[in-house]
C-alpha cells in the first residue's frame, strides 16, 4: 500500500500542529476565563442596579457599559478608572462604597476630568482594568495609587490620604501655598523658615554646600544607602529618617538636625519626593511666575539690611546663616550662631582667636569657606575686621543697656 502524499504537511509536522492546536484552544479558554474574572463587568452591573434602586430604570439605562476611558492627549494619559469608578460624576452616591462613590466636588471643579484624567492626581496605572493592576499594586510600576491605604502603611502621622499631594505638587511646585495640599504647604513653610536654601539649590536658586534638590525625587531606590536604616526600606522612609537625624544616615554630614516632629519630617519627605523632572506642558503648571521667587517682604528686608551697618555680612552671604544683631542683620534661617559675639565665642568654643578660626575653619564653616563663599586671605582679614566691629558695637549696646544679641544658639 502506498502512503498518501497529498497532505500539505510532512508527516513529522502533524504532531507539532496538534500541539499548536491544543495550545491555541487552551490559550483562548484561559483568555476568556481571565476576561470573565475581570471584575469591572460586575461593578458596572452593580452600579446600574444602584442607580435603578435610587433613580429608576430609565436612569439606569443611561449608565454607560463597556470599557470607559478618559484620553488626555496633553498628558499622554489614557485613564480607564471610570470603567469601575462609574459614580464619580453622579450625584447621590456620596456615601456609597468604592468604586461607586460620588467624587468630592472641589478638586474636579478646578481640574475638569477631560483635561486631567484621574492618574495625574491619584497615580495608578491608567490603562489597566483590573483592580490590583489599576491601583498599581504590581511589580515595576513606579506610580502606585497614592491612596489612604498606602498612607496607612507608611504610618503617616497626619492626614492618611496626604500622599496624593506629591502628585498635586508636580504641577503646583511653584505655588507658595496650594489649597487642599496641607502637608505640602506645611513643608514649603519649613523650607523657608529653616533656610534649606542656605545649603541647597531648589528650583534654580540656593547654596551649593549640599546637593541640588531640584530633581532629587527622581533618585532610584538603588541609589539610597539603606544600611543604617531599620524598618521599611523605601525612599520615603529614608528621607523621614534623614530629616529627623541627618547624621544617623549620612555620617559626618553638616546638615543640621532641626528636631522635626514626625509629621513635619513626613511632610518634608513628600515635598522632597515630589521634586521630579516631569514632562507636564507649561499650561498645566499652576501659579505664575514660574520661578518660585522670594516674597516681596523677604526682598525688602534684605534691601534694608544692605543699606545698614551690617551690609558687608549681607553682601558676602554670611547673613544667609548668621544674624549679626548688633549691626541690625537678621538671618531668615539662623542656621549658625549670631556673629555679634563671635570674637569672644570662637575663643570659648574652639580655643581659637577669630583670625585663627577663619584661617583654618572646622565643621560647617570649613565647607562654607571651601565651597560656597571663597575668601582670599585679604578678604578674611576684612571679615575679622567686620567681626571685631560687630563685637565692639555689641559691647557698646550692652553698656548702654540695649540687648540686641540673643544668646548664642549653642
Ligand atoms: C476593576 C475595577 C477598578 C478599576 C479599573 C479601578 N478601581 Fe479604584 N477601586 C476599585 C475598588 C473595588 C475599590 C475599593 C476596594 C479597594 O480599595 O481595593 C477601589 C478603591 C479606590 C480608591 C480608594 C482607595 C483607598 O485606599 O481608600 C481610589 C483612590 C481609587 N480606587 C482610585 C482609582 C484610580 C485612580 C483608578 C485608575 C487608575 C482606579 N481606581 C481603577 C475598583 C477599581
Ligand atoms: C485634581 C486632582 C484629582 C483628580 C483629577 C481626580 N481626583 Fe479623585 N480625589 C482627589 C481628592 C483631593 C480627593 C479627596 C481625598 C481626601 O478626601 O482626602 C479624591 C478622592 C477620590 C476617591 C476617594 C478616595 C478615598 O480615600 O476616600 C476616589 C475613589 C477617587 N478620588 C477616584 C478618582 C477617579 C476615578 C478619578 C478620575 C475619574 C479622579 N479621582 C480624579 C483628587 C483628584
Ligand atoms: C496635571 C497638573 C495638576 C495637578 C496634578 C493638580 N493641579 Fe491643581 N491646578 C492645575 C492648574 C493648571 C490649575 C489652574 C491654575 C490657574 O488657573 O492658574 C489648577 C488649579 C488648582 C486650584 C485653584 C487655584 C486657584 O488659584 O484658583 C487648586 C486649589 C488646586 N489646583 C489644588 C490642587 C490639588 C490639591 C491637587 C492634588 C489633589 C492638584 N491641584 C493637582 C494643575 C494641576
Ligand atoms: C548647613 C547646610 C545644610 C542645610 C541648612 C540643609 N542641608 Fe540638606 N544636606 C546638606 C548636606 C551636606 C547633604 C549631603 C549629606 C547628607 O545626606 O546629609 C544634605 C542632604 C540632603 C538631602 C539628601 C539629598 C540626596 O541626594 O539624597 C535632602 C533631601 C536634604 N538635604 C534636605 C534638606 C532640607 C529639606 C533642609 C531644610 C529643612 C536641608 N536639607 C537643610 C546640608 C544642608
Ligand atoms: C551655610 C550656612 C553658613 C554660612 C553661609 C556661613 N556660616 Fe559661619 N557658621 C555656620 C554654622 C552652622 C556655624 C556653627 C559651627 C558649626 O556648626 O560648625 C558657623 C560658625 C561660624 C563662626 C564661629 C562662630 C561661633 O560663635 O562659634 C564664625 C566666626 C563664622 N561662622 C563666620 C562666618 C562668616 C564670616 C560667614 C560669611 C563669610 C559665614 N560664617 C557664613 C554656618 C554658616
Amino acid at each position: 500500500m502506498e502512503k498518501r502524499t497529498n497532505s500539505p504537511f510532512p508527516a513529522i509536522d502533524r504532531p507539532v500542529m496538534a500541539v499548536v492546536g491544543v495550545v491555541l484552544v487552551i490559550g483562548t479558554g484561559l483568555f476568556m476565563w481571565s476576561d470573565r474574572a475581570h471584575d469591572w463587568r460586575f461593578y458596572q452591573m452593580e452600579f446600574a442596579q444602584l442607580v435603578a434602586d435610587q433613580f429608576g430604570a430609565d436612569k439606569a439605562a443611561e449608565v454607560p457599559t463597556g470599557m470607559q476611558q478618559i484620553w488626555v492627549a496633553d498628558l499622554e494619559r489614557a485613564d480607564r478608572c471610570t470603567t469601575c469608578h462609574l459614580g464619580v460624576l453622579w450625584k447621590g452616591f456620596e456615601k456609597a462604597e468604592h468604586p461607586y462613590r460620588t467624587h468630592p466636588e472641589a478638586p474636579l471643579k478646578t481640574h475638569p476630568l477631560e483635561k486631567f484624567g484621574c492618574t495625574s492626581c491619584h497615580g495608578g496605572q491608567g490603562w489597566a482594568i483590573d483592580t490590583a493592576a489599576a491601583h498599581g499594586q504590581v511589580a515595576h510600576w513606579e506610580e502606585p495609587l497614592l491612596s489612604r491605604s498606602l498612607g496607612e502603611s507608611y504610618t503617616l502621622a497626619g492626614d492618611k490620604n496626604a500622599l496624593m499631594q506629591m502628585n498635586c505638587n508636580t504641577c503646583h511646585r511653584y505655588d507658595r501655598e496650594t489649597n487642599g495640599a496641607t502637608a505640602i504647604n506645611l513643608a514649603k513653610r519649613l523650607v523657608t523658615d529653616k533656610g534649606c536654601r542656605a545649603c541647597h539649590v531648589i528650583n534654580g536658586y540656593g547654596g551649593t554646600i549640599g546637593p541640588d534638590l531640584t530633581e532629587v525625587g527622581d533618585k532610584a531606590p538603588e541609589q539610597y544607602d539603606f544600611s543604617r536604616l531599620s524598618g521599611q526600606r523605601t525612599a520615603f522612609a529614608w528621607h523621614v529618617a534623614h530629616l529627623k537625624d541627618p547624621r544617623a544616615l549620612a555620617e559626618g554630614t553638616i546638615m543640621p538636625n532641626f528636631n522635626f516632629t514626625t509629621e513635619q519630617a513626613q511632610a518634608l519627605s513628600m515635598l522632597v519626593l515630589s521634586w521630579r523632572r516631569h514632562d507636564v506642558p507649561a499650561r498645566y503648571l499652576a501659579g505664575a511666575p514660574r520661578t518660585d521667587p522670594r516674597s516681596a517682604e523677604e526682598l525688602a528686608a534684605e534691601e534694608a539690611m544692605k543699606t545698614g551697618p551690617g551690609r558687608w555680612f549681607v553682601d558676602t552671604g554670611c547673613f544667609v546663616c548668621h544674624s549679626v544683631s548688633a549691626l541690625g542683620v537678621k538671618s531668615p534661617a539662623q542656621i549658625g550662631p549670631d556673629l555679634s559675639t563671635a570674637v569672644e565665642d570662637t575663643q570659648s568654643r574652639f580655643g581659637l582667636t577669630v583670625d585663627a578660626f577663619l584661617a583654618n575653619p572646622t565643621g560647617t564653616m570649613s565647607v562654607v569657606l571651601s565651597r560656597q563663599i571663597i575668601l582670599t586671605p585679604e578678604q578674611k582679614q576684612v571679615a575679622v575686621q567686620k567681626l571685631r566691629e560687630a563685637f565692639a558695637e555689641h559691647q557698646k549696646q550692652r553698656a548702654a543697656g540695649v540687648t540686641t544679641a540673643p544668646a548664642p544658639s549653642h
